[in-house]
């Protein structure tokens, strides 16, 4: 068996690269789908739930299977330096795949809204980072403009070589389960992520030049929000987005059309939940199934949760939820959550830590 060296190397035929292209990899791709195990027994239902573990990505989130495939070409058409605007995770992103091409990144964050790991990696990678005093939208704005003002390639989702690598996380899902699952549930912020997950799970149910289909199934599409942050619930763009899961704290998400596409396709739909319930999602997944992911992440397991309890997801389903970043990336909201957890300090002594157990059994 061949060393793992990538999703563009693993996906080739099905991604626009050349045999001579050089890659730009960091052996992003080929995440473990975790089937939960203690979750569906306490809800007391009959659903199997599989969790796309995307937080075991290179820099910690599914953007990296994007940006493989965005500086790949980026440095192919001769792009001597990449820009976002992110919440943190296409900056991380952006920053470390410039660093293994050779290459320069400028990323627009918006003012103390992103996570502390985000940041800690992103300064670590050594981006050049722009604060801006505004919120990811007017980042985005100005980035899609950047381009008439200065030699940088945008690295973000509107960039169609984004979308392109992060299908192929339903081609790993379909890979693995030998078929596609009967419902795919994510997080929805910019809306490149359900975009492209539509796109890999179509490409692979339709016979094209190239390929056979390899099944006819596709899944229904569940595109989950934050309350405060969920333009496709109000169904317009919303001035002043706000959450806690600050990843997906976005107004005027760039791929409307293609979330709105796979929702249509597909016979799923949107909703939207409240930060309480999003972060009880979180701790649920850390305390019941060992699995620690950021917030905006749980809002899939969070809108899951949901539909199964109401029969929008009946018993007997195949369900994938996408838990698109590690939990490691927000210690800040996490230590939050767990401040009346039962920490004790006691002295270094046998005697003392001995107490300290047999006190809490
Ligand atoms: N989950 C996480 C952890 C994210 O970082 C993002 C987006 C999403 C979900 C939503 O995905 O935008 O494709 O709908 N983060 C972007 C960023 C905006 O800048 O890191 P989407």
């Amino acid at each position: 068996e061949k060393r793992y060296t990538g999703l563009i190397e693993h996906y080739r035929d099905r991604l626009p690269v050349a045999a001579d292209t050089r890659v730009i990899s960091l052996g992003e791709g080929n995440t473990p789908l975790i089937q939960l195990q203690n979750i569906p027994r306490l809800i007391g239902k009959d659903v199997d739930i599989y969790v796309k573990f995307e937080g075991l990505n290179p820099t910690g989130s599914f953007k990296d299977r994007g940006m493989t495939m965005a500086v790949t070409k980026a440095v192919e058409e001769g792009s001597q330096a990449i820009i976002c605007a992110s919440t943190g995770n296409t900056s991380a992103s952006a920053a470390a795949y410039a660093v293994r091409a050779g290459i320069r990144a400028f990323v627009l964050i918006p003012e103390g809204k992103i996570a502390l790991g985000k940041l800690a990696q992103t300064l670590m990678y050594g981006a050049k980072i722009i604060q801006i005093r505004g919120n990811f939208d007017d980042g985005m704005s100005i980035v899609k403009q950047i381009a008439d003002h200065a030699p940088v390639t945008i690295v973000n989702s509107i960039n169609p070589y984004r979308l392109e690598g992060q299908k192929t996380a339903a081609f790993e899902i379909v890979d693995e389960l030998g078929d596609a699952p009967d419902f795919h549930c994510l997080p929805v912020g910019n809306a490149g992520n359900i975009t492209a997950y539509w796109k890999g799970y179509k490409e692979y149910s339709t016979d094209s030049a190239t390929h056979k289909a390899i099944t006819k199934k596709r899944p229904v599409m569940c595109g989950y929000q934050a309350a405060g942050a969920a333009p496709f619930i109000a169904g317009h763009p919303i001035e002043h987005p706000e959450t806690l899961a600050t990843a997906i704290r976005i107004g005027n998400p760039q791929s409307w059309d293609g979330a709105w596409t796979a929702q249509k396709q597909s016979g799923g739909w949107f909703a939207s939940f409240s930060d309480e319930q999003i972060l009880a999602a979180q701790k649920m997944l850390s305390q019941y199934e060992g699995i620690f992911c950021e917030p905006a992440s749980a809002t899939s397991l969070a809108g899951a949760l949901h539909d199964i309890g109401n029969g929008n997801i009946p018993e007997g389903s195949k369900i994938v939820c996408t838990l698109t970043g590690n939990g490691i990336k927000d210690p800040d909201t996490a230590i939050m959550q767990c401040k009346d957890a039962p920490t004790v300090t006691v002295d270094a002594t046998m005697d003392a830590v001995k107490k300290a157990i047999l006190d809490s059994m």
